[in-house]
């Protein structure tokens, strides 16, 4: 009885140290530079509200550049890389993405503190959440550790990352493609309470959706004569407008009362409410997070750290990239 009991107590011993000995092996963690580079969180913060001084989209821009980072070979920063296979020239990237010279610039002062210990998916990751916090979203604690990929992946960006004319079933399996649920699909989403679109990516709502000799019967009318002024046929398809026409520069629940009202811009933002498939899938959540803005910041920091664990390189993986630009030679 007695021997049987310890010789469980060793098994189970062993099994915790395997789990955990395999969990830290791959796994992010908060305090991950705390040694090698205890200014980092104080040195990005700087060079993101100097950027967003600069140009307040800037913010935007810099959680976009997170987000299609991670959905492509994971957060390892590829989305970073210049060339010939660049993600950059992918379709929902091209003369879309910015911020990189903002990246550069962070590097730049990262690598003068620290030399060579900091990977550009981290400062991504950081440079992220400083941007939802500088925006008067909530703040939480970015999980680091992550190392700079080898390649950039073109054909991956063009699959993995959802475009604004996707179904919504679509929209629901690239994200599940990436390890996130229909909360994280929402929360997510709701990043679109800051930055602009351009006219290419919604002017197809406005005179004859789909064929039917009318515009999009899910956008309120007022919303479609405006839009229809800044965005007319054959007009300049670079113009931009706010997604979230309430409070562009202001991260708030904003996004997802729009959307209650029929105000949302792209397609992929207003079918989580009145597409059909929304009534058993994502209807509710918008109307949660519409009417309790707590539940939202909340949810939306739980999925940002989801999407920044989507296959991290760790350990000897990868590399720290000198230029984010650049694998090292
Ligand atoms: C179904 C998923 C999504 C789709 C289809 C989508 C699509 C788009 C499109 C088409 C634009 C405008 C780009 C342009 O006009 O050049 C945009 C902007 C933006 N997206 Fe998304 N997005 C999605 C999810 C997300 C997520 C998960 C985040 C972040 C967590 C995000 C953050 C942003 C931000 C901040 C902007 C504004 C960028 C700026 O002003 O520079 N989006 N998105
Ligand atoms: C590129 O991304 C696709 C889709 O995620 C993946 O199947 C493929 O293995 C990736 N290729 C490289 C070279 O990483
Ligand atoms: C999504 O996953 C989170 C855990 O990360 C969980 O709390 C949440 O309930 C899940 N949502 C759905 C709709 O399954
Ligand atoms: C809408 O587009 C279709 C297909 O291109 C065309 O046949 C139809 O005439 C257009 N309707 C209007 C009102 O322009
Ligand atoms: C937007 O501007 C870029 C150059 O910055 C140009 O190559 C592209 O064709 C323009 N796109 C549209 C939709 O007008
Ligand atoms: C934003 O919405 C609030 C109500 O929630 C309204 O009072 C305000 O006028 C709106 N602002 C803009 C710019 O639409
Ligand atoms: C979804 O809900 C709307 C409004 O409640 C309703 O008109 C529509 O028929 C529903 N669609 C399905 C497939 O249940």
């Amino acid at each position: 009885m007695k021997g049987s009991r310890s010789q469980k107590n060793v098994i189970l011993l062993l099994t915790l140290l395997v789990i955990f000995t395999v969990d830290v092996k791959c796994q992010l963690t908060a305090n991950f530079y705390a040694t090698t580079c205890p200014n980092l969180f104080q040195v990005v913060r700087k060079q993101v509200q100097i950027a967003a001084m600069n140009e307040m989209r800037m913010a935007a821009s810099l959680l976009r550049l997170h987000f299609h980072d991670c959905f492509v070979n994971g957060c390892d920063g590829s989305v970073l890389l210049d060339g010939s296979d660049s993600e950059k020239f992918a379709f929902p990237n091209q003369n879309s993405l910015r911020g990189f010279d903002v990246v550069d610039t962070i590097k730049t002062a990262v690598e003068s503190t620290c030399t060579g210990v900091v990977s550009c998916a981290d400062i991504l990751a950081i440079a992220a959440r400083d941007s939802v916090v500088l925006s008067g979203g909530p703040s939480y604690r970015v999980l680091l550790g992550r190392r700079d990929g080898m390649v950039a992946n073109q054909t991956g960006a063009n699959t993995n990352l959802p475009s604004p004319f996707d179904p919504l079933d679509i929209i629901i399996s690239k994200f599940a493609a990436q390890g996130l649920n229909l909360t994280d699909v929402v929360a997510l989403q709701g990043a679109h309470t800051i930055g602009l679109a351009r006219c290419a990516v919604f002017n197809s709502r406005l005179f004859n959706f789909s064929n039917s000799g009318a515009p999009d019967s899910t956008m309120d009318t007022n919303l479609v004569s405006k839009l229809q002024s800044l965005c007319p046929v054959n007009g300049d398809g670079n113009k931009t407008t706010a997604l979230d026409q309430n409070s562009t520069d202001l991260f708030d629940n904003h996004y997802f009362k729009n959307l209650l009202n029929n105000k949302g811009i792209l397609v992929s933002d207003q079918e989580l409410y009145s597409s059909d498939m929304a009534n058993s899938t994502t209807k509710s959540l918008v109307e949660s997070y519409s009417n309790n803005p707590h539940l939202f910041s909340s949810n939306f920091m739980d999925s940002m750290i989801n999407m920044g664990n989507a296959n991290p390189l760790t350990g000897s993986s990868g590399q720290i990239r000198t230029n984010c630009r650049v694998v090292n030679s």
